[in-house]
């Protein structure tokens, strides 16, 4: 079997010309675009290259973006004041704060000084609850791009066995959470480091979600034959070959899994893209919703 290319490049662009509408609709109703803000403290190389091509998905998209550059030095006390700001601004409907933070410690702290009702990457507690209640909420852009790509290329969830490999608060969590509720109706196991036999349980997915953030995870004989196989890892591998001096790898072996599953996101390609698309759509979402609530159509609710 040679696996059919889940083309996440391709469905990005549907999402961002969707988002793209959206925004000139809001644009024309309320005579301003919407307003994400964007924190990015420290000058990891990774989060800069993710905060401009977010930005520059916001221009091409018609959503204004604001970003808050801070020094890695910058504390506690900085962070939250410049939360603080992004809360109180009235053009500002998303806020994100690019993780990781140079002091992993403080980002609970941070996320949770966040207005829940502009937190459009859902990780705010009272997102991340909503979602697990299967309440509207702001759902985190990977996990909520992955069920999109799984609808539109018209993968069955309702009693299949999925798999995800890896428990991030930003992917695999929320996703084994959106595959398991009421209307994608999975059967969801969740692997991590302390799996003891990782292979015995990606056997017998239908859906095979590889989010452990470490080459060469997923091999082609821990694949079930005819399985549709999601590589969520962007593992940067130092490449002497390459002008910027590395390549970008996936978990998963993708030669080798490709002639077993029967659909295989590409990495890069797959999954990536549909982040920043669904970041442009939960602004937009954002937008609308704040709007509503200041016209007195009820409390702001993510
Ligand atoms: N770091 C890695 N992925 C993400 C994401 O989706 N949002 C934010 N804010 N930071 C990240």
């Amino acid at each position: 079997m040679t696996a059919r290319i889940l083309d996440g490049k391709a469905l990005a662009a549907e999402l961002r010309a969707e988002a793209a509408a959206e925004a000139a609709a809001f644009s024309a109703e309320h005579g301003r675009a919407p307003g994400l803000g964007v924190i990015l403290a420290g000058d990891d190389p990774a989060s800069r290259s993710y905060v401009t091509a977010k930005e520059k998905a916001c221009a091409e998209a018609g959503i204004r973006s604001r970003e808050v550059l801070l020094p890695a030095s910058a504390g506690r006390a900085r962070l939250l004041d410049a939360v603080a700001e992004l809360n109180a601004a009235d053009g500002i409907d998303g806020i994100l704060v690019q993780l990781p933070l140079p002091d992993p410690s403080l980002e609970d702290e941070i996320i949770e000084a966040m207005d829940p009702a502009k937190d459009v990457d859902g990780f705010h507690p009272a997102n991340a609850g909503r979602v697990a209640l299967g309440l509207p909420a702001f759902v985190p852009c990977t996990p909520a791009g992955i069920m999109e790509m799984l609808r539109r290329a018209g993968v069955p969830t309702a009693g299949a066995e999925a798999v995800v490999v890896g428990r991030s608060r930003i992917v695999g969590r929320p996703l084994s959470i959106l595959l398991s509720r009421k209307g994608a109706d999975a059967t969801v196991t969740v692997c991590h480091t302390r799996t003891r036999d990782l292979a015995a349980h990606t056997r017998r997915a239908d859906i095979l979600v590889a989010a452990a953030g470490r080459p060469g995870t997923i091999a082609a004989d821990m694949v079930k034959p005819g399985a549709v196989v999601i590589d969520v890892g962007v593992n940067r591998v130092p490449d002497a070959t390459r002008a910027r001096g590395y390549r970008l790898e996936g978990d998963v072996d993708f030669a080798g899994v490709s002639a077993v599953a029967s659909a295989i996101t590409p990495v890069p390609g797959g999954v990536g893209p549909l982040t920043i698309a669904m970041l442009l759509k939960n602004t937009v979402e954002a937008a609308r919703r704040r709007r509503a609530a200041a016209a007195g159509k009820g409390a702001v609710r993510p």
